[in-house]
């Protein structure tokens, strides 16, 4: 599936960036480029940030 259209970023690419540490989508943008341009993907951005983000302890987000 496309989640960012403006910049072709598939669902596999952002779990990939979520699990490498990705918190939010700036950091989606960075690592990705997803969400830099219309920003209509964002809702389905965050989403997929939410399904794919490990269990955290303390706040603190685990990384694979
Ligand atoms: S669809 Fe992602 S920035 Fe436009």
């Amino acid at each position: 599936m496309i989640a960012c259209h403006c910049r072709e970023v598939d669902d596999r690419t952002v779990r990939a960036a979520v699990l490498a540490g990705a918190g939010g989508i700036d950091d989606l943008a960075a690592g990705c480029g997803a969400g830099t341009e219309c920003g209509g993907c964002h809702r389905t951005l965050e989403r997929l940030l939410r399904e794919h983000r490990l269990p955290c302890e303390d706040g603190v987000p685990a990384v694979a």
